[in-house]
């Protein structure tokens, strides 16, 4: 979906995400069911997400002749934000079962807003590798501009953002501060409450994927 004004961000509308985010969405839903749901919506959205991604040719023996394949050029590393980001990554790694696994450890702060970061750790050759950072609220976007601030200083230069449910202000913030970095959401929500909760939104999702409310 094109319609809006944000030039890097992508709204993926496949009618078997836009259902099950509405069941993520209701209240009634319990933290077992919304970490599957959560996992299969990651995984449809992969297909969107490695669109553009570049393959180099190989060749390939079938059990007949040897033939032309392709594989992807670079390697992958995906980079939930802790804690909520961890529940996509199941998801994701059904499609790219060999990415590797980077952690950036971040909470928002209740007063300041602003994002405390607690751990991180990435692969060594994350530089040379294509980059998915995953979190499924992009609220102020503090959170996630920190961690591609994080990322880009292990320079790596090929980073996509990849959430669930994005807020008009938290696009606005990441595209100000990461212009190059493609952002791929299954919603656009309407705005954020007065303590930046997204609203329709779906809560807190750490929360409600670990049932710690
Ligand atoms: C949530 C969410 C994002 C962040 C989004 O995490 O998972 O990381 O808030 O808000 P922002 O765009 O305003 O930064 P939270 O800080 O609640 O931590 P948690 O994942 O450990 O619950
Ligand atoms: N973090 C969440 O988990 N939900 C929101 O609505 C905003 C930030």
């Amino acid at each position: 979906m094109t319609d809006h004004q944000f030039p890097t961000l992508t709204i993926i509308q496949h009618p078997l995400i836009q259902t099950k985010l509405t069941t993520l969405r209701d209240v009634k839903t319990d933290n077992y069911l919304f970490r599957s749901l959560l996992n299969q919506i990651a995984s449809l959205m992969v297909y969107e997400v490695f669109r553009n991604t570049e393959t180099v040719e190989i060749e390939v023996s079938t059990p007949l002749e040897a033939t032309a394949g392709y594989k992807l050029r670079k390697e992958i590393t995906l980079v939930p934000i802790l804690r909520a980001g961890l529940g996509m990554v199941s998801g994701i790694q059904q499609l790219i079962p060999r990415a590797r696994v980077g952690h950036i450890g971040l909470y928002r702060d209740k007063n300041t807003l602003e994002p405390v970061e607690y751990y991180t750790k990435f692969p060594p050759n994350i530089a040379q590798t294509k980059v998915i950072l995953i979190d499924p609220m992009l609220a102020t976007g503090g959170s996630a501009s920190a961690a591609l601030t994080f990322i880009k200083k292990r320079n790596v230069t090929d980073i996509s953002f990849v959430c669930l449910v994005a807020a008009p202000e938290g696009v606005e913030r990441i595209i100000a501060d990461h212009p190059e970095v493609p952002i791929f959401t299954a919603a656009l929500d309407r705005e954020l409450n007065d303590h930046a909760y997204i609203l329709p939104g779906l809560g807190d999702a750490g929360d409600r994927i670990y049932g710690t409310e």
